[in-house]
């Protein structure tokens, strides 16, 4: 496939994606990926060594952490995945059902809109980078607390300072009150930006409320965050212009 062609391609999805995210008829396809000035990569580690960083985190996770190496409930860890050079890193709050099945963050349904989100945003998985609070199913799905994302945080803190992404995205409240040492309600922290060590972060609702509370008030909620986040990003927004 050409450049060209997969540029379209990609174009396509995202107009699709955003179309549904918003329930709109119509979007405008803007075609083409950010220019060096709109999206100016910093110097840094290479993603050869970003990612041998991130191995040895694994492993020293798997083998130390106070937190996963005595939870029960789970079968396995689940690191995290994807570019280990992304701009945008997405903080979720811990394996689900199917994440401790496969090994991987946000495969479940939540993930499936996840996919969608990241896809309307012009980027694919793969672009970017998952992770969550917690590396460890907890037992019935309960969110985390706050001394369990004490013990297994450092080590997501550690991947952020490895990755070195232009932006984060706090996926729920779990992630955001880590990130920002506060204990502040979803509906007073989601849209605004903050800081991660000088990093713009963005708080916005977990997918797997939305699923749950799928009105448009709410999509639309979660689609402009996003769209600040593109911004920010230097992406093209085909909704920019409506
Ligand atoms: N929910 C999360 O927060 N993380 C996952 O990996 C899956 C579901």
């Amino acid at each position: 496939m050409t450049a060209e062609t997969d540029r379209a391609r990609r174009a396509a999805r995202q107009f699709v994606e955003t179309s549904r995210l918003l329930g709109a008829d119509a979007v405008p396809v803007a075609v083409g990926s950010p220019t060096a000035e709109q999206g100016g990569r910093r110097p840094s580690d290479s993603p050869a060594d970003k990612q041998a960083l991130l191995d040895a985190l694994r492993r020293r996770h798997d083998s130390e952490c106070p937190h996963c190496t005595t939870a029960t409930g789970h079968t396995r860890t689940v690191f995290g995945e994807g570019a280990p050079d992304a701009r945008l890193m997405f903080v979720g709050e811990a394996p689900g059902a199917e994440e401790d099945r496969t090994g991987r963050p946000f495969v479940g349904r939540a993930g499936k809109l996840l996919d969608k989100i990241i896809e309307a945003m012009g980027l694919s998985r793969d672009e970017v980078y998952i992770a969550n609070v917690l590396k460890s199913r907890p037992p019935n799905n309960a969110t985390p607390t706050a001394a369990e994302a004490a013990r297994c945080g450092p080590y997501l803190l550690e991947q952020i300072r490895i990755i070195q992404p232009e932006v984060i995205v706090t996926l729920g409240k779990p992630a955001a009150n880590l990130l920002l040492g506060t204990n502040e309600a979803m509906g007073r922290l989601r849209g605004v930006w903050r800081q991660y060590e000088g990093v713009p972060l963005m708080p916005t609702y977990h997918p797997a409320f939305l699923l749950r509370s799928y009105t448009p008030e709410n999509r639309a909620r979660v689609w402009s965050d996003m769209r600040q986040v593109m911004q920010r990003l230097g992406l093209p927004d085909p909704a920019a212009d409506r």
